[in-house]
């Protein structure tokens, strides 16, 4: 029997009173530590500028954190408990000076880790800092907030300039669709169930359509979101992840690295796009105001910091091809946006039709078969078939299929955040991206990016709380598609 005492934890969150910090990675903290998953000698060390004390910075997350922890999940003792946990060390991350600090603050002998969550200029700094003040070693463990660098060239720059500092095993660079529930489903479900893998291919699929849908807008964040846009806020990060796991084939084990050696194949076959591909096969959108839940809203050139002529897409429609011997010719359409209709991100792999139909008086009623995987609002997978409806005659219907995991799995399911912050605390890698397929993604993101910029046309208009521009709809209409909320 092992009973060697586990060292403690010290997860120190550079930009520990920024907005990610008390939005999403406190609160999920604070239900890992509900839920027993946090060690009793686990700290959590806020580093930032402001000049703070503990207390203030307690006061702070008690204060702004709360209202992102579930009504139900707020019990007093615990979040009382939770708080006890926090420290804060106040520090310019560009300066040696606060380091030692920091160094003082973590417990003897601790594993660390160290979340960036900061400006991505930052990264390179903070890493060679944490390595001079001697706060780095074999354990020790770095998490990467998104985005990382805003082309491959600024990628591959962060990339070496932290691995100066840390070996590739220790970087965890998180991209938070990775840890949904449903997600980690879908590779359940191809790999762990023989009947979709044999027809998971051309021609037995016909399009692939991922969306996420927003209905909140650029808020606050305006200063970050102009000079980033949809295609490198989502569509680099979020929306290839999705096509990666969907795409991929199977990888020999569930170890990190063979996972992502198929992911690092599905980024590298897809097609680059030409300047005329681009034209086509792209569709740029930015909000006009609108109606959202029945609220006014507002345009994005109205939105406060938005500069009056600003270009920056809030919507990306995308024909993306992968060019190898599964996915040939089937179209994977991709799709993201503010300002939408409906929070609503899903995945749907349309099948082929039946190569002849015996019910053809019936053509008008028969639809593709459809495995539809809807990340959120609410997790569910569902498969469309065709059915007979009751009566005499032969009338078609289409049915689905409900896979009701919230009925058959009643546990409690861990937000995409809480789930990966204990992944890095266990050191597993599988649910993180490697270095290369970061710099994969770029180098099919970038082309396009320059591309649109080399047009010099606007995004095209859409009212907020529409499905996106009309020239959306238009291009899957072009291969006989429609997306899934026109059906
Ligand atoms: C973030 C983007 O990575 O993902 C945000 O920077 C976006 O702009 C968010 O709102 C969407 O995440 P989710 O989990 O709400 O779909």
């Amino acid at each position: 029997m092992n009973t060697a005492a586990q060292p403690p934890l010290d997860i120190v969150i550079f930009g520990g009173a920024g907005d990610l910090s008390w939005r999403k990675l406190l609160p999920a903290l604070y239900m890992a530590h509900l839920h027993g998953r946090l060690a009793t000698d686990c700290r959590i060390i806020g580093v930032g500028r402001n000049e703070w004390s503990r207390e203030q910075y307690v006061a702070f997350i008690d204060q702004t954190s709360r209202a992102y922890v579930e009504a139900h999940a707020m019990q007093a003792e615990a979040w009382q408990g939770f708080l006890q946990r926090l420290d804060f060390v106040s520090l310019d991350a560009t300066a040696p000076e606060g380091y030692a600090e920091l160094a003082a603050h973590c417990q003897p002998g601790s594993i660390k880790v160290f979340y960036l969550a900061t400006a991505p200029s930052l990264f390179s700094q903070i890493a060679a800092q944490l390595d001079q003040s001697g706060l780095i070693d074999a354990q020790c463990r770095v998490v990467l907030e998104k985005p990382l660098g805003h082309d491959l060239p600024s990628a591959r720059a962060i990339n070496e300039a932290v691995a100066r500092h840390f070996r590739e095993g220790q970087i965890y660079r998180i991209d938070h669709y990775l840890g949904k529930e449903t997600v980690q489903n879908l590779m359940v479900l191809r790999f762990g169930n023989a009947i979709f893998e044999p027809l998971w291919r051309a021609p037995y699929i016909k399009s692939v359509q991922i969306t996420a849908a927003e209905t909140v807008g650029v808020g606050t964040r305006a200063g970050f979101y102009d000079h980033t846009g949809a295609m490198r806020d989502m569509v680099q990060n979020h929306l290839l992840q999705l096509l990666c796991i969907v795409a991929m084939e199977a990888p020999i084990s569930l170890d990190p690295d063979d996972v992502r050696d198929e992911k690092l194949k599905v980024l590298r076959s897809l097609r680059k796009m030409s300047l005329s591909d681009i034209v086509r096969d792209t569709v740029r959108g930015q909000y006009t105001e609108g109606v959202v839940n029945g609220e006014a809203a507002k345009g994005y050139l109205q939105e406060a910091d938005v500069p009056e002529n600003s270009r920056t897409e809030t919507f990306v429609a995308i024909r993306a091809q992968i060019n190898n011997a599964r996915w040939a010719g089937v179209p994977f359409f991709l799709r993201t946006g503010k300002r939408m209709q409906n929070r609503h991100s899903e995945i749907i792999i349309e099948f082929s039709e039946p190569p002849f139909s015996i019910f053809a008086d019936q053509a008008a009623a028969s639809t593709p078969n459809r495995l539809i995987i809807t990340l959120q609002p609410d997790e569910s997978i569902q498969m469309q078939m065709m059915a007979k409806e009751p009566g005499s005659g032969m009338k078609m219907r289409p049915v689905n299929l409900n896979l009701d995991l919230q009925s058959v799995f009643t546990e409690r399911r861990a937000e995409a955040y809480e789930r990966l912050l204990i992944d890095v605390i266990k050191g597993r890698l599988t649910h993180f991206m490697r270095r290369d397929e970061l710099e994969a993604a770029w180098k099919w993101a970038d082309p396009i990016i320059e591309g649109w910029k080399q047009l010099a046309d606007k995004p095209k208009s859409y009212p907020a709380g529409s499905w996106g521009p009309a020239a959306s709809s238009a291009l899957v209409a072009r291969e006989n598609a429609v997306w899934a909320e026109a059906q």
